[in-house]
């Protein structure tokens, strides 16, 4: 098959197009810097041509709750009305668990409206949401980190290990679509600053944790809210596991 990655230059992405060449499918790969942009449409329709099935990895970094709504909103729109030309056979979206529990957070409302267009679109679809990734603590702590200190809400999840996310996701993108997929997420439940103080431990990274429910993460995430539901599918790598191979 040929496959469209968008946000092939990410995180997941660029571990979503290995797994599915792995497995003999033709990759095209979409990100701006890479002159394939889904907010303005530049060389989508290029892009899209031959292309059977696409899978959206994109992300925003949007602290507004209007305008992650707005831009994640405006790259979905995008990007199904260029398959529907294109003939594209189904949309593969990776959300994340919990998004229809919690109200405030801007990049939740952002994926939520993503979820909303996928799921009343033109496209077949599949939606895959996940549970937090492996490396999501320390990602978190990066984004406050100042004079070696850092602020962390100490949520409860159940994180996953990319390189898993990619394989479900090469997995669902080459069969028939499945509307909403069951929750993905790892074997084990952790605490997110013992998290984050673990990883940057093993990244050789000192920073003095500071937990605190100020900042993107407030009390509506807390509790079971981020847990997946009874529809689960667990992936194989723990995140001990994920630490042993160096917090990749
Ligand atoms: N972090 C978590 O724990 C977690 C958990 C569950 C689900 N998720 C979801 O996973 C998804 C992927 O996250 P990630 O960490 O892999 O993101 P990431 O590393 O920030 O990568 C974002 C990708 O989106 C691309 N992109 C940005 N704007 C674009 C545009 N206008 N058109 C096309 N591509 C665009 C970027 O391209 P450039 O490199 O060219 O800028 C990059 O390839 C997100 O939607 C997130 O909500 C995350």
């Amino acid at each position: 098959m040929r496959i469209a990655v968008a946000g092939a230059t990410g995180h997941i992405g660029a571990l979503t197009v290995p797994a599915l060449e792995g497995r003999g499918h033709e990759v095209v790969r979409i990100s701006p810097s890479l002159g394939v942009d889904c907010l303005t449409g530049e060389g989508l329709d290029e892009a899209l041509e031959g292309v059977d099935a696409v899978v959206d990895v994109t992300s925003i970094a949007a602290t507004d709750r209007a305008e992650a709504v707005a831009s994640f909103g405006s790259i979905t729109r995008n990007l199904l009305a260029a398959e529907h030309r294109a003939g594209v056979c189904h949309h593969v979206l990776l959300s994340i668990v919990g998004v229809d529990r919690v109200e405030g957070n801007a990049h939740y409302a952002g994926k939520r409206e993503q979820e909303r267009l996928v799921a009343d679109g033109p496209m077949p679809w599949t939606i895959v949401p996940a549970t937090q990734f492996h490396d999501f603590a320390a990602m978190v702590t990066s984004w406050t980190e100042r004079d070696g200190a850092a602020t962390i809400a100490p949520l409860l999840v159940q994180p996953i290990a990319p390189s898993d996310v990619a394989d479900i996701l090469a997995e669902v993108a080459t069969g028939e679509s499945q509307g909403r997929y069951p929750d993905i997420a790892g074997p084990e439940p952790q605490d997110v600053v013992d998290m984050a103080r673990r990883t940057n431990d093993a990244r050789g990274h000192r920073v003095r944790l500071i937990p605190t429910w100020s900042g993107p993460f407030d009390t509506s995430m807390a509790g079971d809210v981020l847990l997946p539901g009874d529809r689960v599918r667990i992936a194989p790598t723990t995140f001990d596991e994920w630490l042993a191979a160096g917090a990749p």
